[in-house]
């Protein structure tokens, strides 16, 4: 072939083929024929690499695979781990209490939790109680149960048709903390802390958060019915934190939510449950006592039900003030409705003071889920302003659906 070039690989096979081209004679179809056999064998190559390819990421996906099944074997093999608390812990040896059987014992801490194991915590030990993990440090356990929030941004205009609760609050929460020197000129002491107690959906947290707004205090809320539910053990230790807490963070609201958690009849069934709701009771009744009330903390607590309440909790001293917050009225309903549509393009055909006259019966919670559920309605058909038909539709959703009124669907029209 004369027109072979330079790189040809028929020059690596035969490198002076081309300058022997005339003297010898070259049979130029064998040229062609190993030519093409080159090219088949490049070929080939490459297919056989790039099976090599395939094949090792098919065994290093094997290779994975057997490394998880091994280790799930000795996940399966190895004995189960126990859970306990740490109580004490002293230079490198910690107390700890098997949850289940309550034994107690002594423990070294292993070199790699140095330091990391503190009293409160709960581990995981193995059967000879070594500890093999730490399943949560006691700080998380008190983030979980407490919310603290610097300043709330509610304030009082938020709140519809509750003027005289707010006074009230005003008066034996806020003054105290914002002008001590009222309370002191007098010479009278402040009240420690105030109760809130009505149906569900009344205002009673946002009360709360207000009052922590309007005083530049910190809310702190700790939730009752958490405390002896989720923390088991936990609950007494908690009320304690919890109080610290709010005087590191003063001036501070601690606001505690339903209280008749753990606030209600002290119960003598001889139950492990109530043998612990009991004693977060205890503790938090030590706490009040030890409580100055001139300092600048203050407790608010909320209850739906305070029938249910301790009698000790009401003693002067304690909770000396206690405050209805009921449903909302005519007028109240018709100020809530006011605050929550205020920032609305309602048409003109919205009636407020009808959707108030026909609420009867409902929270201020459910008035704000009839708005929002209207302003959904608009949003669904791509509308930009609020219909009375659209609030008719989210009260037919929110109370019609759910049975719970007695007012009878229709009334809008
Ligand atoms: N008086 C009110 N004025 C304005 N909005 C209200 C009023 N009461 C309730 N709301 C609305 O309902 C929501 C829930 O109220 P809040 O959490 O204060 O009720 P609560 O009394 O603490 O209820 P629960 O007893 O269930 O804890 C508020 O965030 C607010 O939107
Ligand atoms: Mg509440």
């Amino acid at each position: 072939m004369s027109d072979v070039s330079a790189e040809s690989p028929i020059e690596t096979i035969i490198p002076n083929a081309k300058s022997s081209a005339d003297s010898v004679s070259v049979d130029h179809t064998n040229v062609h024929v190993l030519e093409n056999e080159v090219e088949t064998l490049r070929i080939q190559n490459e297919a056989m690499r790039a099976k090599l390819l395939e094949a090792s990421m098919v065994a290093n996906n094997y290779l994975q695979e057997a490394n998880n099944l091994k280790q799930q074997l000795e996940k399966l093999t190895n004995p189960p781990l126990f859970i306990a608390s740490v109580l004490e812990v002293e230079d490198d040896l910690a107390l700890i209490r098997q949850h289940g059987n309550n034994q107690e014992v002594m423990t070294q801490i292993p070199p790699e939790f140095e330091g990391e194991v503190e009293a409160g915590m709960r581990v995981c030990v193995n059967a000879a109680f070594s500890i093999i993990s730490v399943i949560s440090r006691a700080a998380d356990v008190r983030a979980q149960v407490m919310e603290v929030i610097r300043s709330p941004g509610v304030n009082y205009d938020m709140i519809g048709g509750l003027e005289d609760v707010i006074k009230e609050v005003v008066e034996s929460v806020e003054l105290p903390l914002t002008e001590p020197e009222l309370f002191e000129n007098v010479g009278i002491e402040p009240p420690s802390g105030v109760l809130l107690y009505g149906p569900p959906g009344t205002g009673k947290t946002l009360i709360g958060k207000a009052v922590a707004s309007e005083a530049s205090a910190t809310f702190i809320r700790m939730s009752g019915s958490d405390l002896v539910q989720k923390f088991v053990g936990e609950g007494a230790r908690l009320v304690k934190d919890v109080f610290q807490l709010a005087r590191d963070k003063a001036p501070s609201i601690l606001f505690i939510d339903e209280i008749d958690a753990v606030g209600g009849m002290r119960t003598h069934d001889g139950t492990t449950g109530s043998a612990e709701v009991n004693r977060t009771m205890l503790q938090l009744l030590s706490e009040m006592d030890g409580f100055d009330t001139s300092g600048n903390v203050k407790i608010i607590a909320a209850t739906n039900r305070v029938d249910l309440l301790d009698p000790a909790l009401l003693r002067p001293g304690r909770f000396d003030r206690v405050i209805e917050i009921p449903l909302p009225d005519y007028e109240g309903r018709l100020e809530i409705l006011k605050i929550h549509t205020t920032k609305m393009n309602l048409a003109d055909d919205v009636d407020l003071d009808k959707i108030a006259k026909i609420t009867d019966g409902l929270s201020g919670a459910d008035l704000n889920i009839i708005i929002k559920e209207a302003g959904m309605f608009v949003i669904r058909r791509r509308g930009d302003s609020v219909a009375m038909q659209d609030i008719q539709d989210g009260f037919d959703k929110v109370v019609v659906d759910e049975e719970q009124a007695n007012v009878p669907a229709g009334m809008f029209a």
